[in-house]
């Protein structure tokens, strides 16, 4: 293959591509100004709200990156993703979905009210914040550091190297998670907690309050799009199943009750969290024309400006133009 060149004989260079998408950046920047940073979580608050970058990882080892790309930033709500693949590791599948759906709710990613109005069986999903501590008490271990070390192995396999915690963050909303702890509270009367409740919560903060960069999101998004293997090496890192169940569950739940619009508008499978990140996977597409990442990619967006759903407002703009004009869509 050509150096630098995107897909094989093809006139896309990256040159060509890098090009564009630092044009997009700078053009979406605007629309950081119709968000707001996340507050209920204090120190989220201190986040530059101009901010906007994106890096975009082939699994052909073509990187793209542009804009504020060097802000570490938690995972926050990213994070579900990777916990919900390591307890279906632990506990496998069938054992998961007996206690969460794989059902979008339309509502807030904290809601409470649905949780009774639609008179609960289970939790309706893993990203839900009702479904996320569900799978994070079903996480094997005593300590919360027991039941996250499977996490932290998995990313620093996928990473090269092992992200460390922001215990700022991390106690900013153990602080002041009274939500969190009134959903906790419904699912221990539901019955539904493996684990007992403060050491579930804490699970939950801590694995929230993981540090990682805008290049780690497109890397786990790489092996994502290459159904859970390492694109290098090929090395299986998460099993083909799993990693097409949290796929289908990215899809349909990723963005919250901003879920449809995004499968409509932009047509692949993310994630996103309230620090403003997005991770977001493209993978291989069968198509004729010369396109973009045909082989597929990992995309990690940071925009702190939030939408009302909690999703980064320039950052969906910007991938929404992204796949349009790469014909990312998976449909
Ligand atoms: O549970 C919470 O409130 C946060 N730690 C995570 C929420 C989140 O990221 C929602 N995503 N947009």
């Amino acid at each position: 293959m050509v150096q630098g060149a995107i897909n094989q004989n093809t006139k896309l260079t990256k040159d060509w591509l890098q090009n564009y998408v630092d044009d997009w950046v700078d053009f979406y920047l605007k629309h950081t100004g119709e968000g707001e940073v996340a507050s209920y979580i204090p120190l989220l608050s201190q986040a530059e709200k101009s901010h906007l970058g994106i890096s975009i990882m082939g699994i052909n080892g073509v990187t793209i990156e542009s804009g504020n790309v060097d802000i570490p930033f938690t995972l926050q709500s990213i994070s579900k993703v990777f916990t919900f693949i390591v307890a279906c590791m632990e506990r496998g599948v069938p054992y998961v979905l007996d206690r969460v759906d794989v059902e979008p709710t339309g509502q807030a990613f904290n809601s409470i009210m649905h949780l009774e109005m639609k008179q609960l069986k289970k939790p309706f999903n893993p990203f839900v914040n009702a479904g996320a501590i569900t799978v994070t008490s079903l996480l094997n271990g005593k300590t919360s550091d027991e039941k996250l070390e499977p996490l932290f192995q998995l990313l620093e396999t996928i990473l090269g190297y092992r992200p460390s915690l922001n215990t700022d963050v991390f106690e900013s909303e153990r602080e002041t998670s009274m939500r969190n702890r009134a959903i906790g509270y419904y699912l221990v009367e539901t019955g539904y907690l493996e684990s007992e409740l403060e050491l579930t919560l804490e699970t939950y903060f801590k694995q929230c309050s993981i540090e990682i960069s805008l290049q780690d999101l497109a890397h786990l998004g790489t092996v994502l799009a290459n159904d859970g293997r390492d694109p290098k090496t090929e090395i299986e890192i998460i099993p083909k199943q799993f990693a097409r169940l949290a796929k289908s569950l990215m899809l349909t739940c990723g963005m919250y009750d901003a879920s449809g619009k995004f499968a409509a508008y932009v047509g692949i499978p993310a994630k996103s969290g309230v620090s403003g990140g997005i991770i977001a996977v493209s993978p291989p597409r069968a198509r004729q024309e010369d396109l973009p990442f045909l082989e597929g990619c990992g995309i990690g967006v940071y925009g702190p400006a939030l939408d009302k759903q909690g999703n980064s407002i320039a950052g969906i703009k910007l991938l929404r133009h992204i796949a349009k004009q790469w014909d990312l869509s998976i449909f």
